[in-house]
């Protein structure tokens, strides 16, 4: 059986492409930091669809043996991997100065370090025609003060999964998303409340951005922004000159300090 590796399940946006692909009748893999909130997704899903494959290993994605570990376990299941769909992430909204040395390394190795490291392992365990989706952000467009570390490193996945889209092309598909405001947790649908009509526009539910990124990597597209106004601005922002962008940024989310979750 082929299974679907979800990073990131218990979260806000991972659930909804969970919900997704238990609609859809995907075998499912789900990954995730709590073993016990992991074995309740489970529970719920098998509930709701008798006939889903589920299965769940928790992962500190920031780790290399932890990651090892995944990929022991699935392949001591015999298990193969139709599809990869990245969404762990960490988002730490503050000063760069005011970052921790743990913090730093967090959210470096959770958004670009455990990509690839999955990537890979994905498609080394099934290689012609899996599907590697990574959730990128659209804050990968300009470089963000007081959002810096996120911003550098969702354009570090995005450059990546852009490059590996090239390696292996006729073998497998790969599409990063690039998603505008999403309301998942309550930090964030009060930072979509702050930054007013721009927020309001770009923001989607969940279950929209994940049934556009699935659509998006059926069809191979190398980089999607996900919804009407998020392209338009995206295209947009592009026109304004650089410095202006920085100011108008800093200004906007300097208002917010938050740290990883
Ligand atoms: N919400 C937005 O506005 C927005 C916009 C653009 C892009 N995104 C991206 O969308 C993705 C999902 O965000 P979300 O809004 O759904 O936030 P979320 O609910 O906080 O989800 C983040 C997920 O990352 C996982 N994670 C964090 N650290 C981890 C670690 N060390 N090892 C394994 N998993 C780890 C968490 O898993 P556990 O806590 O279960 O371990 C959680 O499920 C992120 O990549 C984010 O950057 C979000």
């Amino acid at each position: 059986m082929e299974y679907t590796l979800v990073t990131g399940a218990c979260g806000g946006l991972g659930g909804a492409f969970v919900d997704c692909l238990a609609a859809r009748g995907e075998a499912l893999f789900l990954t995730g930091r709590s073993a016990a909130k992991l074995q309740t997704l489970a529970a719920s899903l098998r509930e709701r669809y008798p006939a889903l494959a589920v299965e769940t290993c928790a992962c500190d994605l920031s780790d290399s043996a932890s990651r090892e570990a995944l990929f022991a376990y699935a392949d001591e299941k015999r298990m193969r991997f139709s599809r990869l769909v990245y969404v762990a992430g960490v988002d730490i909204q503050k000063a760069a100065e005011a970052y921790t040395e743990a913090k730093i390394v967090l959210q470096s190795r959770v958004n670009l370090e455990g990509a690839v490291s999955l990537a890979r392992g994905v498609f080394l365990r099934r290689g012609e025609g899996c599907e590697l989706l990574a959730v990128g952000s659209m804050s990968a467009g300009c470089p963000m003060p007081y959002f810096a570390l996120y911003s550098a490193t969702k354009k570090g996945l995005e450059q990546f999964w852009v490059a590996l889209r090239t390696e292996v092309k006729g073998r497998a598909k790969a599409t990063v998303v690039l998603p505008g405001g999403i309301p998942t947790r309550e930090d964030i649908i009060e930072n979509i409340k702050t930054h007013g009509w721009f927020g309001r526009v770009s923001a989607l539910p969940p279950a929209k951005v994940a049934a556009a990124s699935l659509k998006a990597v059926a069809r191979n597209k190398r980089k999607k922004v996900i919804g009407g106004w998020n392209k338009f601005l995206y295209v947009l922002e592009h026109l304004v000159p650089l410095p202006i962008r920085l100011r108008v940024i800093a200004k906007i989310w300097g208002k917010t300090q938050k740290d990883a979750f």
